[in-house]
C-alpha cells in the first residue's frame, strides 16, 4: 500500500482520538498525518506513533497536499469543510449526518457494501450512524439468507455517543451522586442522565419520531440497498459510558429458525456469538468496549409474530466509537488505497 497524507477533522473528539489508535493499531500508511480542530486547539499536540504533531485550526488551505481526509467533526463543520478538501484533491471519509443520504455519496458498511466504496464522484464518502452500523452488523447476514422485511428496533444509547462533552457529563454526574453536590446544568443531555434513561436522542421530528430514530430506516435502506425494508425505532440515552446495545426483532420473507441465525451468525463478518442462556452469557457494554466486534446473543423465536410469518428477536452490543465511527472508517480507507 503505498502511503497516504492523511488528515483528521476534530482530531481532538471522542472519534478522532480513536481514530488516531486505529491508524496505529491497523498500521494503516500514514506518510503525514494533519491533525485539525478549532482555534481552540490549534497549537496544542498529540501524540502518533510515539512522535508529538501539532494540531492545526481547521481551515480549507489546511487541506493542500492531503490525500485522505478522516471527518470527525459536527454536521456544519463538515459541511462548511469537507467539499473544500475534495476540490483539492482529497478523498473524504466523513462521520457526521451531512452527506449521508446524497445519492451521489456512498454510505458504507463494509461488512456490507464494500463494493459501494468505489463510486464517489464527490470525493466523500459517509460513515452511517453509530447505532445504524451496530444494527445492520449482524441483521444483514439474516437478511441475505432470508430476506429483511421489517425491523423493530430498541437502542440503549452510551453516553459517549454525544462526543466529550456526553461523556465528561456523565462521569461528572456519577461523582456528584456519589460524593454529593448540585447537579446544576446536564447539558449536552435535557435531563440528568446518570440513575436515569432519556427516550431521546436528536430532535424530534415526523410522526413522533427522532432524528435519530429515522436514520435506522433511512440510512438502512441505503447501506442494504432495500428502499421497501420498514424500520420502527425508539432510541434511548443510557448511563453507559461506551458501547451501544440493541434489542431488534426481524420479519423475513423466508423461514430462519434461531439455531440457523446462530450458525449464520457465528460466520459472519464482524460479528461474535456470545448466546448460552445455561452459563447467563449474552452480549454487555462493558464486555464489547474498546474491541471492534458487535457481539449478538439472546437469538430466539419473536412469540409475536402471526401464524406463519417467520421473525426472530436478538440483543447485539458493539462499541460505538469504535466500529459505529473510528474503525469503520479506517476499514473504508483501506479500500481507498
Ligand atoms: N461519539 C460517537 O459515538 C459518534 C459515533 C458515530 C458518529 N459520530 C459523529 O462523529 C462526529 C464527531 O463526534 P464526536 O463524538 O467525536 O464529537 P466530539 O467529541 O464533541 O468532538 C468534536 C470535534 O470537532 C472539533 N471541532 C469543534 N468545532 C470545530 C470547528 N469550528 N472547526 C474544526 N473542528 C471543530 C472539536 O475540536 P476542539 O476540541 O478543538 O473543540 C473536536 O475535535 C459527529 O459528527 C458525530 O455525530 C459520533
Amino acid at each position: 500500500m503505498s502511503e497516504k497524507v492523511v488528515a483528521i477533522l476534530g482530531a481532538t473528539g471522542v472519534v478522532g482520538t480513536q481514530m488516531l489508535q486505529c491508524l496505529e493499531e491497523r498500521d494503516f500508511p500514514v506518510s503525514r498525518l494533519v491533525p485539525l480542530a478549532s482555534a481552540r486547539s490549534a497549537g496544542k499536540t498529540l501524540t502518533f506513533r510515539g512522535e508529538e504533531v501539532a494540531i492545526q485550526e481547521a481551515r480549507p488551505e489546511a487541506f493542500e497536499g492531503v490525500d485522505i481526509v478522516l471527518g470527525a467533526a459536527g454536521d456544519d463543520i463538515a459541511k462548511a469543510l469537507l467539499p473544500e478538501a475534495a476540490a483539492r484533491g482529497a478523498v473524504c471519509v466523513d462521520n457526521s449526518h451531512a452527506f449521508r443520504l446524497d445519492p451521489d455519496v456512498p454510505l458504507v458498511v463494509p461488512e456490507i457494501n464494500a463494493g459501494d466504496i468505489a463510486n464517489h464522484p464527490r470525493n466523500i464518502i459517509a460513515n452511517p450512524n453509530c447505532a445504524t452500523i451496530i444494527g445492520l452488523v449482524p441483521t444483514y447476514p439474516l437478511h441475505k439468507a432470508a430476506g429483511l422485511r421489517r425491523m423493530i428496533v430498541s437502542t440503549y444509547q452510551a453516553a459517549s455517543g454525544a462526543g466529550m462533552p456526553g461523556l465528561r457529563e456523565l462521569q461528572r454526574e456519577t461523582s456528584v451522586l456519589a460524593n454529593g453536590g448540585e447537579m446544576g446544568d446536564t447539558s449536552p443531555f435535557a435531563y440528568q442522565l446518570a440513575a436515569n434513561l432519556i427516550p431521546q436522542i436528536g430532535s424530534f421530528k415526523d410522526e413522533g419520531y427522532t432524528s435519530e430514530e429515522w436514520k435506522m430506516q433511512n440510512e438502512g435502506r441505503k447501506i442494504m440497498h432495500l428502499p421497501e425494508v420498514r424500520v420502527n425505532c425508539t432510541c434511548v440515552r443510557v448511563p453507559v459510558m461506551r458501547s451501544h446495545s440493541e434489542s431488534i426483532t426481524c420479519e423475513f420473507d423466508r423461514p430462519l429458525t434461531p439455531d440457523q441465525a446462530r450458525e449464520i451468525l457465528a460466520a459472519a463478518p464482524g460479528v461474535k456469538v456470545v448466546d448460552d442462556p445455561a452459563t447467563l452469557s449474552y452480549p454487555m457494554p462493558l464486555d464489547t468496549s474498546d474491541q471492534d466486534l458487535v457481539y449478538v446473543g439472546r437469538i430466539r423465536r419473536d412469540l409475536s409474530a402471526p401464524e406463519g410469518v417467520s421473525s426472530l428477536t436478538f440483543w447485539c452490543c458493539g462499541d460505538q466509537i469504535r466500529k459505529g465511527a473510528a474503525t469503520n472508517a479506517v476499514q473504508i480507507a483501506e479500500y481507498l488505497v
